[in-house]
């Protein structure tokens, strides 16, 4: 691909939704756009927006995934929660895994709850607000450690981990399958096609996290996909608040703006009230590889 229009194509995406598959834009492209992305690092704006929204990501996340008194709540199948135990069946001593894209660590740290395997915990991020939050969450916790670190070039050596882990991320499966021994295991954890189906049409936001997509790359970087399994759900958030403060975290672009588009978000909350809350769809899928 000549340099100016790698330049042109970069221009253009950099408006569309970033670091997160999502976007007005065809998956292919978009793909395209996060290969060139590896080579030219994640940009400046994105580390931003992270560093940015460590702290309230960890807040709508850990009262929304885990069961916690918190805002929001899944009614259905919790594909979080079964994503986290799929990992902990998995755990034996002396096992190194590493949680890649980790966000705050939020993920790891409940796995690190859940097991009780001796085993050694990696988070890495690009955003060093993120593994600030990461850090200082975890302090108290033996055998997890984080590093600011780009997934595309990591600083493990080959064949080094047991198990690699990935929510929603970046997936930069060439380097995962470099880091896994043979025979270990990658868990991702996607959305599903109708995930968030609402929010979507709300801001007129095409998703291009397509299933196929992920099939194939993991193909092509030589690993064998074991099971797919789909979980659905609602969600029900308390307000509109907390619906708005979701919606701050997730890496639209441009982001979601408060002034902008709480009047519409308003609007939505009347037409989906329920006695629960207000509802939207939850689609998740976890894909499991062995290399
Ligand atoms: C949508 S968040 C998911 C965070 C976490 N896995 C979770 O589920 O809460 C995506 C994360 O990927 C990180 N990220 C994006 N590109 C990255 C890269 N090239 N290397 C490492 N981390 C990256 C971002 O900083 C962000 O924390």
């Amino acid at each position: 691909m000549g340099q100016a229009f790698q330049a042109t194509v970069i221009k253009q995406l950099d408006r569309d939704p970033g670091s997160n598959p999502g976007g007005r834009i065809l998956p292919n492209l978009y793909f395209l756009y996060i290969q060139i992305k590896s080579m030219a690092g994640l940009s400046k704006d994105w580390i931003k927006f992270y560093d940015k929204t460590a702290i309230d990501r960890e807040t709508a996340l850990g009262k929304n995934n885990f069961g916690k008194i918190g805002p929001i709540k899944i009614i259905g199948e919790n594909g979080d929660r079964a994503w986290i135990e799929t990992i902990k069946s998995r755990l034996k001593n002396g096992m190194r895994i590493i949680d890649i894209g980790c966000g705050t660590g939020i993920h790891l740290r409940e796995i690190h709850r859940a097991t009780n395997k001796n085993v050694k915990m990696i988070g890495i991020d690009i955003s060093p607000g993120m593994i600030k939050v990461a850090k200082n969450k975890s302090r108290k916790m033996k055998n997890l450690e984080f590093f600011v670190m780009d997934t595309y070039k990591t600083r493990f050596k080959d064949n080094y981990f047991d198990i690699v882990i990935n929510r929603l991320g970046v997936k930069s499966n060439k380097e995962v399958f470099r880091i896994l021994k043979k025979g270990g295991y990658y868990f991702l954890f996607v959305t599903g096609r109708d995930d968030w189906k609402e929010m979507v049409k709300l801001f007129s936001f095409k998703k291009s996290d397509d299933l196929r997509f992920h099939k194939k790359l993991l193909k092509e970087a030589g690993f064998k996909i074991t099971k797919i399994k789909k979980y659905s759900s609602a969600e029900y958030y308390k307000n509109v608040g907390s619906l708005a403060k979701t919606l701050d975290i997730v890496p639209f672009k441009p982001p979601f703006n408060r002034k902008k588009h709480l009047a519409k978000l308003k609007k939505y909350a009347v037409k989906h009230a329920t006695p629960l809350g207000i509802e939207s769809t939850q689609r998740r899928v976890i894909i499991t590889c062995k290399k």
